[in-house]
Formats: C-alpha cells, sequence, structure tokens
C-alpha cells in the first residue's frame, strides 16, 4: 500500500555526511561567537563550577530534578571516584489520576513540597544533623554563582506555574522550611550535563564533555580558557536550542504543536520527549488518520527489537495505539522507519559532540571520552553505532580517539559532588 510515499517518508528523515560536517562546523562557530557574548542559538550557561579534584569527601544530599522521576539520594563521597549510595528514593512527577506536577495545573511551591518530602523520606525524618544538598535542576538556568539559580524557561513541555524567573534553591529552601527541615541546606545548583561531567570527572581525569540523551537533550563542556569567563569553568550549552538545521515537515508539525514553537530545534529532532511523537505524526500521515496516534521512544526501541519475521509487536502497537490493522510488509517499512529517525538522532547528536571537540581542540584531537546519560543512549538499539559513524564521516580517522561512555546515574553523583565543591 505505501511503496514510494513510505519511501519518501523514510527519506525526509536523511542527514547526510555534508549535513553533519556543516552541523559540527556551525556548533563551533556558535560556541566561539556564543563564549564572546555574539550572536549565537546556544545559550551557553556558566555554571561557576570547575573540574573536581577527586579528593573531594564525605555524606551529601541530591536531588535529581528533570525528567520523568525525581531522585534524592544521601551519598557518600569516599575521594578518588570513590562513593556510595547510602539511600535513595524515586517517584514519578505525574500519575494519571492522582497528580501531574509538570503541567500548568500545579504550582511550584506544591512541587517543592513534594520533593522536601521526598528528602525527609531519604533521611528518616532526622531534624539534628546538619545536611548539605546539591541539586541536580535538568533547566535552562541563569546563575551568578553555584549557590542558586534562576530558571530562565521549561523545556520538555513542563509547564508548573510560578518557577519561571524565580530562584530554584530558594524555592526548595522554602519548601524544606515548611516540612521542618531547616537542618538540610541547598549549597550548590547545576545541570544535569554539568552534573553528569561532573561524576565522570570524579572518577577519570582529563574529562571534558558530558550529555544527557533521554527526555531531553543537551551537552556540557569545561572550558579551560578564562578569556571571556570569570574563571574556567563548565559551560552548559543547552545544545538543544541549536538551531541551524534544516527541518522536514513532520519536525514542523511537532514545533507548532509544541509548547515552545521554534525553541529546541536540535532536542526535537534528537530526543526521547519528541522521537515517538515524530514517528506518530508519519504513521499518521501514511494511513491518513484522523487522530494522531501515541506512540513513546520507549515504543520506537521496542519496534527496534521487534526482530521476528512477522513483526509481532509492532503489529499489536499499532492496532493498540493507532487502531490500525497492518499487513507485514508494511510493519517491515514501519520498523526502517522508526531505525531511520533514531539513525538521524543519533547522528545529528554525534555532529554536535564533533563541534565539540574541534572547539576544545582545535590543532589535533586528543584521546577523548564523551560521557553520556539517559535511557535513550543506554536502550535504544543502534545509537552507539550511528554516532560512531557519524563521528567517522565528520572526523575521518581521527575519529577513532573519540569514545563514548554511559555514565549512568551522573546526575546524583553529581549533584552531590557539586555540593563537596560548594564548600
Ligand atoms: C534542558 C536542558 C537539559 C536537557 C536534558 C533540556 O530540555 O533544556 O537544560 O540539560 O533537557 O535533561
Amino acid at each position: 500500500m505505501m511503496g514510494n510515499r513510505f519511501e519518501q517518508v523514510i527519506d525526509e528523515f536523511d542527514a547526510s555526511a555534508d549535513t553533519l560536517r556543516e552541523v559540527a562546523a556551525c556548533v563551533r562557530y556558535d560556541i566561539e561567537q556564543g563564549l564572546k557574548g555574539g550572536f549565537s542559538s546556544l545559550q551557553m550557561l556558566k555554571s561557576y563550577i570547575g573540574l573536581p579534584q577527586q579528593t573531594e569527601t564525605g555524606s551529601y544530599l541530591a536531588v535529581d530534578f528533570g525528567g520523568t522521576n525525581v531522585r534524592t539520594a544521601l551519598v557518600k563521597l569516599e575521594g578518588e571516584g570513590r562513593y556510595n549510595i547510602e539511600k535513595k528514593v524515586s517517584k514519578p512527577l505525574t500519575f494519571p489520576g492522582l497528580y501531574d506536577y509538570t503541567s500548568a495545573g500545579a504550582k511550584g511551591s506544591e512541587l517543592f513540597d513534594f520533593i522536601a518530602a521526598m528528602i525527609d523520606e531519604t533521611i528518616a525524618g532526622d531534624r539534628k544533623e546538619k545536611y548539605y544538598l546539591g541539586h541536580t535542576f535538568s533547566f535552562p538556568c541563569e546563575q551568578t554563582d553555584i549557590h542558586d539559580a534562576k530558571l530562565i524557561k521549561w523545556t520538555k513541555e513542563f509547564a508548573t506555574a510560578d518557577v519561571e524567573g524565580k530562584k530554584v534553591n530558594k524555592l526548595l529552601k522554602e519548601a524544606l522550611h515548611r516540612q521542618g527541615l531547616d537542618n538540610v541546606e541547598p549549597v550548590a545548583i547545576i545541570n544535569d550535563t554539568v552534573a553528569v561531567l561532573l561524576a565522570a570527572a570524579y572518577q577519570s581525569p582529563d574529562t571534558y564533555i558530558g550529555s544527557i540523551y533521554a527526555t531531553g537533550h543537551n551537552t556540557a563542556y569545561f572550558e579551560r580558557s578564562a578569556d571571556d569567563l570569570p574563571f574556567p569553568m563548565i559551560i552548559n550549552l543547552e545544545i538543544g536550542g541549536f538551531n541551524k538545521l534544516a527541518v522536514n515537515k513532520y519536525d514542523q508539525i511537532i514545533d507548532k504543536a509544541s509548547g515552545a514553537p521554534y525553541e529546541q530545534r536540535l532536542e526535537k529532532m534528537v530526543s526521547g520527549r519528541y522521537i515517538g511523537k515524530l514517528f506518530s505524526c508519519c504513521v499518521q500521515d501514511l494511513f491518513d488518520l484522523d487522530e494522531l496516534p501515541s506512540f513513546t521512544s520507549v515504543d520506537l526501541s521496542g519496534v527496534l527489537n521487534d526482530e521476528a519475521q512477522n513483526f509481532p509487536s509492532l503489529t499489536k502497537l499499532c492496532t493498540d495505539r493507532a487502531k490500525l490493522t497492518i499487513k507485514q510488509e508494511e510493519a517491515a517499512a514501519l520498523r526502517e522507519l522508526a531505525a531511520a529517525i533514531i539513525k538521524r538522532s543519533a547522528r545529528l547528536a554525534a555532529a554536535a559532540y564533533c563541534g565539540i571537540l574541534w572547539h576544545l581542540f582545535p590543532q589535533s584531537l586528543s584521546e577523548q571520552k564523551i560521557f553520556i546519560d539517559g535511557s535513550l543512549f543506554e536502550k535504544v538499539p543502534g545509537i552507539k553505532n550511528n554516532m560512531y559513524q557519524g563521528f567517522s564521516e565528520v572526523l575521518g580517522e581521527e575519529a577513532g580517539k573519540i569514545k563514548l561512555e554511559l555514565e549512568s546515574g551522573g546526575s546524583i553523583l553529581g549533584a552531590a559532588a557539586a555540593a563537596a565543591m560548594s564548600k
């Protein structure tokens, strides 16, 4: 039934080697413009924190906020990259029918009360001992020191009222006070990409790039030169906002329907919050459906893992989510489409990493590990290989010097490291 039409849709997701090289060059240009305060699509947010010494020790509370679940933990740093998570609490931010702290119907104070209650649970109601807390808050923030940060704008379709424009650790502190937890002091706030980089660098020296490839997508790097900064520090690029990209008609549909049209262009082509939707838009178009089916990035992952000849899970997904009965050849074609969406996501992310590497190593590339946290990177088949392929198309032989490493749980360890370093 689909034939050429299907091929056309797949072609829309092609990102050629030339495109990748262009993206890499533009990312580098935007970094260098952004550092000088020139016109750039990257926000280049200062973190006011450098790299850890690896000698940081002590027990710290950590909060990880910004994805599907919020996590709190008590972390013991033991130095030289060693640490122990002594207690961890994790709760979803949305519970259908019960609560949704991410929507415009929820107030910031309610959200932070929820987090304060989780902190209370983490320390088993202790009101005596003093705890210093590091906060990983995964949204673009403006800060002038490591202790607090003002939320510039929600991303990833978060919309909680009364938080934009406010100092986030101050909101947390007020909630802790309402909970009777004046013995808990938030001392540091960092983006999740900064947390991944801190966590990775706490364990392996000479690490300069940390990234998130999950619900959202973003990268931070360590800027060694203090020419344009108060001191050498980690910069949160907000790479998801990179916009020198050719978008296809499905990208445009997603963008228009989003809470922030024209913003977060790269993120909308790459991250988990959006790639399932891209697939949904294509399916709607291909089968002329009246309603948009609701596929998620987890479904895409399932589709790619479905290697059985008659694609049972994909066929079932189409029945469940789109009330669609598909033939075997259509299932095979849809699987290819899912692979194409994932492939473009990985290749664009890889091209952006190359731009950062070119900025960091303008003469010749040094051996470098890029640390990435996130379910997409960890679980979706094909992501890593597509990234390596992208590297070799942009960097040629030098691509062999770049390794991708999973930094699982970096947001918690990084928050604890930041709290230790802030003192
Ligand atoms: C946010 C970033 C964050 C990324 C990954 C993006 O939507 O703007 O600040 O690092 O998601 O969580």
